[in-house]
């Protein structure tokens, strides 16, 4: 078998069973979401009906929930009598359906058949499968550049058909703010747009001289929250504060520390890298955000809402009289209890709404607030340390699963920044560091993929960026796999020539492995390394 992610238990059969225009779909209770996706996905490809049965005939696909089952577990039969995919829930039977569709072959990624008279057969089998992790993410930031909603659209399918069910939607940033909120306009009106962009590596010296922006409205945002519920991807959305805050305080320039610099005057910004101009940490600017978050929280049915909280540089708060007056007048020891105190905030308000607080490691710094998860971007250390303090932790070591950097050493990599992360590297990854006890390893809810937009312009960008490492980062988060030095690497490789072939039938850009096409190149000026940079970085 060639499945992605590599399920727990496969036995194989003697035979085949053939789709056809009888074959109907029996919804169990709870599974209308999978008999729906089924009939529109394999719907189209086939060209069958896949009508919707009550009776359990011989020819069918029947779908239910069995609750002796984890929720994400799923139990695939494939048998003379038809199909049955068994789920703890009705995400599990979501799970065993993705499966369904590998087995089908590549040609059913398709969106039309090629041709009629095409057969659609299933080897006999038998699956038992279930998730190592339960939070199995991606993040994609949409701020530096903006991915209209299409392509988010299709994203999330992507992440469907590689069983991830964590789509970390980074929606504000310096360059962009990318989510209407009605109480506050100018956040989308002025916040959206940046005059021109630094085009490539920030050593560039090229810009692209055209306004770049684009937002997604609170409709586009239920239709793309919706359309994630049904792939069973809950979508966690990001506002970062109160660092990487420079579009907001475009839009809002009390929002910054205008006993320092001039706030008016600062643009969207239109470059890389981490940006000074911070939020003042003021009542004004706490009451601000929770207006912000009231939307939110309407909009995103999330448990986890992330904070941000990374690179908060703290220059301005030295030099500004109103944040010296804060510390003070909270008995606190320097800027990085500030930012906690500002982090706790948000904390103490999320929780009190049913809601749980995720930020960027930075937020150890200076005091964890006390429901605070977090995100472990800057290796492991911070996620250990978490662990180790009771927290929850999702493992997104930079090092490892930052999928914006090149996946390849030398200069052919379209704009290569970052630490070389090459398939194999991304497959030998291990969320559970060995630091940790069984006890504290429990706190490791998962693991997560993170693209950042800076040199990925549009949707072709990302698929380069994401695929193949997102296929080989997907079954480090779902599969039981050995230690990273005994995995089956060798198997991977062959599973994946099939898969390559999924990702071709559903038109994903990918970077194949001999290397980028000339087309996916881009000229070696713009993936200069930073003078006095590692040369990695
Ligand atoms: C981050 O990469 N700044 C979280």
């Amino acid at each position: 078998m060639d499945l992605i992610p590599a399920p727990r238990r496969v036995v194989e059969g003697d035979g085949s069973y053939e789709l056809s225009d009888g074959t109907g779909i029996v919804a169990g209770e709870g599974t209308e979401d999978t008999a729906r996706w089924l009939r529109a996905t394999l719907g189209a490809v086939t060209g069958l009906a896949m009508a919707p049965a009550s009776a359990a005939g011989p020819d069918a696909v029947r779908l239910s929930v069995d609750p002796s089952l984890a929720p994400e577990e799923y139990r695939l039969d494939v048998t003379a009598g038809g199909v049955t995919i068994e789920g703890g829930a009705a995400a599990g039977v979501f799970w065993g359906a993705q499966t369904l569709r590998q087995l089908l072959g590549p040609d059913a990624y398709r969106r039309a058949p090629l041709a009629a008279d095409r057969r659609w057969t299933l080897p006999y089998v038998t699956i038992e499968d279930a998730p190592r992790f339960r939070w199995r993410g991606t993040m994609l930031d949409v701020s530096r550049h903006f991915m209209p909603k299409d392509g988010v659209l299709r994203f999330l399918d992507l992440l469907a058909a590689h069983k991830i069910n964590v789509f970390h939607f980074h929606l504000t940033d310096d360059q962009g703010w990318r989510v209407e909120i009605k109480r506050y306009p100018k956040l989308t009106e002025l916040g959206s747009w940046r005059s021109r962009t630094k085009f490539g590596h920030r050593a560039s010296e090229l810009w692209e001289d055209k306004p770049h922006g684009g937002f997604y409205t609170q409709d586009d945002i239920r239709e793309i929250v919706a359309y994630a519920h049904a792939r069973h991807i809950a979508v966690v959305p990001e506002i970062d504060v109160p660092g990487h805050s420079q579009a907001a305080i475009h839009a809002y320039p009390e929002l910054g520390n205008s006993d320092v610099i001039d706030t008016s005057s600062l643009p969207v910004w239109d470059t890389w890298g981490v940006n000074p101009n911070v939020l003042a940490p003021t009542d004004n600017t706490l009451r601000f955000y929770e207006g912000v978050f009231e939307e939110l929280l309407d909009l995103f049915p999330s448990t986890f809402i992330h904070v941000g909280g990374d690179e908060c540089p703290k220059d301005q708060w030295k030099q500004s009289p109103t944040a010296q007056a804060r510390i003070k007048e909270l008995g606190l020891k320097d800027e990085d209890e500030l930012q906690s105190w500002f982090i706790r905030h948000f904390d103490t308000w999320l929780s009190e709404r049913g809601r749980r607080l995720v930020g960027w490691d930075e937020i150890l710094e200076g005091g964890l607030a006390p429901g605070a998860t977090v995100s472990s971007w800057r290796g492991y250390a911070g996620g250990i340390t978490a662990a180790k303090a009771g927290h929850d932790v999702v493992m997104c070591p930079e090092q490892q699963v930052y999928l914006d950097h090149r996946q390849a050493a030398g200069e052919d990599e379209p704009v290569p920044i970052g630490y070389v992360r090459t398939l194999e590297d991304v497959y030998r990854f291990e969320p559970v560091p060995p630091q940790l006890t069984a006890d504290e390893a429990r706190h490791v809810l998962g693991t997560q993929a993170n693209l950042w937009s800076e040199v990925m312009e549009d949707a072709r960008r990302v698929d380069y960026q994401a695929f193949p490492r997102l296929s080989a980062f997907c079954e480090v988060a779902w599969s039981e796999l050995p230690a990273p030095a005994e995995r089956d690497y060798a198997d991977f490789e062959r599973r994946m020539a099939v898969h390559y072939r999924r990702l071709d039938a559903l038109g994903v850009d990918y970077r194949p492995p001999g290397g980028p096409l000339p087309w996916q190149r881009r000229p070696g000026v713009l993936g200069r390394p930073i003078e006095g940079a590692p040369p990695n970085v």
